[in-house]
């Protein structure tokens, strides 16, 4: 970390998960036995990071794969099959948000006292505001304290900066001169992978700057459960507030030096994120989240004072987070489903984000019910033997050819392969099961003459990529287990769709659109993902992609008051399943540990090519 070296640390240092590998080249280290170091890797000098006890000066070699890359910022092109919103689209789609902003900059010339008029310097500045529409009831001390010195220094002429609330205003600053012009906020996607900040200019509505970096608590552990182990350790909360604010930190302090901002024309952080983020960057103690009946502090959050969290910005600057429904469907959610519309929709719309949980909504202007499903790691690499998060060397496309089984594969950022992320993953088992070299439950077909199916050391696999052109100088393989953990990720997101639409007694087919959001749903491939029966099959017009629905939303916050007051009313409006307590779950998991599903005829297209 002091080097800013960042490593994979998906299970939190519990020395389960392996993707913390390095390698000794000098000194001596003390090791912790591990299962997931094989006798052969340790004489190689491999060594797990978390489990190994520095005695002396080392030099240590961090394989590319056990590394954190840099977050592969790119513009997809328009998929074959589904529409993606462009940021052209979404500039018009946040276009036509009512620009109300909930912070507003307000410039005012007021009279100056007299005997005759000697009203308090508050009631004074009160009086001025309701000339100009404002009724503001409230002001913070700070301001109350400092407003006597800035009045007179402003030779009466000041700007206030307030606070839209519901019950009228709150005055946040008052500052001399006219400042109005210089009017910004932020806003913040909170995810537990990547956390996504934008620079927002609130008289025209513009972004004026981006920056999206590691969620710093991947230290502690990959995905939310670990997370909340993590925060039961000594001091683990404490520790994994400071790293998110820490984050957010280091975004805001490279947006305002790149944008030659001033941090204190800053009046306002909108943030979204799932419960647990939430809760963590406030300091809540999230440990009853993952216990039955799985409760968090609160879904509804308070406008705060960003430096109260420990943000480090202007004394004024207030917080708002999106609210959750509950303790798997978060604010991320919240705001995701309000800028798609899809609560303004007539038509049945299934929302789906996929990451660790797959958290999908179903519904549409009059009613809206969700579910969360676990869904591992998988989807993000984790839990796959050479699999990684989509940084540069990941394998991100693959297609093999169906005579021979020789794979053509693309890689993030184009460079030497170092492992598979996500998309890959999916893309490889797609296509080992329309080539045959795998069945309906996943397993190889043995008898195929090719170099490329074997038998490994841990069982039947698929060489993806020959050690000499590896990054790792070692085989890139797809296991048969690899292809398990991931039937079992798809499967569980395909029976929470299914119990959404059971519980409303419809059917798949009476889906009118499919929103997927998120930064792995972004880059999906809908025949892909049908294949292997993670999504249903529907004609490629109902499926939408809209990206990071949590950044977007917290920006129409940002330029429209109404859009938080409609995440309160969407967030209680949600009813949301329980699906570790619902008897039907499992069977429709059972059924779905297939590819596609147990009834292949759901899928037609799949079952076609299969034909071929
Ligand atoms: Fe070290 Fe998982 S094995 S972080």
């Amino acid at each position: 970390m002091a080097a800013e070296v960042r490593i994979n640390a998906s299970c939190g240092g519990d020395g389960t998960c392996g993707k913390c590998r390095v390698i000794i080249d000098k000194g001596s280290v003390k090791r912790e036995p591990s299962p997931v170091l094989s006798q052969e890797e340790i004489v190689e000098g491999y060594a797990l990071a978390c489990r190994t006890l520095i005695t002396e000066d080392l030099e240590v070699r961090i394989p590319p794969e056990s590394r954190l890359g840099k977050i592969a910022e790119k513009e997809r092109p328009q998929p074959t099959c589904g529409h993606l919103i462009s940021s052209a689209e979404w500039e018009e789609r946040l276009a036509s948000f009512a620009f109300d902003p909930p912070f507003r900059k307000i410039y005012l010339n007021l009279p100056q006292p007299t005997l005759d008029d000697n009203i308090s310097d508050w009631q004074r500045l009160k009086r001025e505001l309701g000339k100009n529409g404002i009724k503001s009831n409230e002001i913070e001390l700070p301001v109350l304290m400092s407003l006597a010195g800035v009045l007179r220094e402003g030779n009466w002429q000041v700007t206030a900066t307030v606070l839209q609330q519901e019950n009228g205003c709150k005055v946040i600053k008052v500052e001399a001169s006219d400042t109005t012009a210089t009017h910004y906020a932020i806003a913040v996607d909170v995810g537990t992978t990547t956390v996504v900040a934008q620079l927002i200019d609130i008289v025209t509505g513009r972004t004026m700057g981006k920056r999206s970096s590691f969620n710093a608590q991947a230290s502690c552990g990959e995905d939310v459960i670990s997370r909340i182990i993590f925060s039961t350790k000594d001091k683990g909360l404490e520790k994994l507030q400071s790293l998110i604010v820490g984050t957010i930190n280091k975004l805001i302090r490279e947006l305002v030096k790149e944008l030659d901002v001033n941090p204190n024309h800053i009046c306002g952080i909108l943030a979204a994120g799932n419960t647990t983020m939430t809760q963590l960057l406030f300091g809540f103690d999230p440990r009853y989240i993952r216990e039955e009946p799985y409760i968090p502090t609160t879904t509804l959050f308070p406008w705060v004072r960003a430096s109260e969290v420990g943000i480090e910005v202007a004394g004024h600057t207030c917080l708002y987070c999106f609210p959750c429904v509950a303790s798997y469907i978060g604010g991320d959610i919240t705001s995701g489903v309000i800028v798609s519309r899809m609560a303004e929709s007539d038509s049945l719309t299934l929302f789906i984000d996929i990451g660790t949980n797959g958290e999908i909504v179903l519904g549409g202007k009059d009613w809206l019910v969700s579910c969360s499903c676990s869904a591992g790691p998988a989807f993000e690499g984790g839990g796959v033997k050479h699999g990684m998060q989509a940084t540069r060397g990941a394998i991100e496309q693959v297609r093999i050819d169906r005579d021979n089984w020789e794979p053509m594969i693309i890689t993030v950022g184009r460079v030497k392969p170092a492992g598979i992320c996500g998309t890959g993953i999916i893309d490889v088992i797609a296509e080992l099961f329309l080539s045959k070299a795998i069945n309906q439950k996943g397993k190889f077909n043995l008898e195929i003459d090719s170099p490329r199916i074997r038998k490994g050391e841990f069982g039947p696999e698929y060489v993806l990529v020959w050690a000499e052109d590896s990054a790792s100088g070692a085989d890139i393989v797809l296991s048969e287990a690899d292809v398990e953990n991931l039937i079992r990720a798809k499967a569980a997101v395909f029976a929470g769709i299914n119990i959404l639409i059971e519980s409303v007694s419809l059917d798949l087919t009476d889906i009118e659109e499919i929103i997927i959001a998120g930064a792995f749903g972004n880059y999906l491939e809908i025949e892909k993902v049908v294949t292997i029966g993670l999504l249903p099959e529907l004609p490629c017009e109902k499926f939408t992609f809209i990206g990071n629905g949590s950044i977007l939303g917290a920006h129409a916050a940002v330029q429209s008051q109404a859009v938080f007051k409609e995440a309160e009313a969407v967030a209680k409006k949600m009813t949301y399943l329980e699906l570790s307590t619902n008897t039907k779950f499992m069977d429709q998991y059972i059924s779905a540990l297939f590819l596609p599903h147990t009834n292949i005829e759901k899928f037609p297209r799949v079952l076609d090519q299969l034909e071929k």
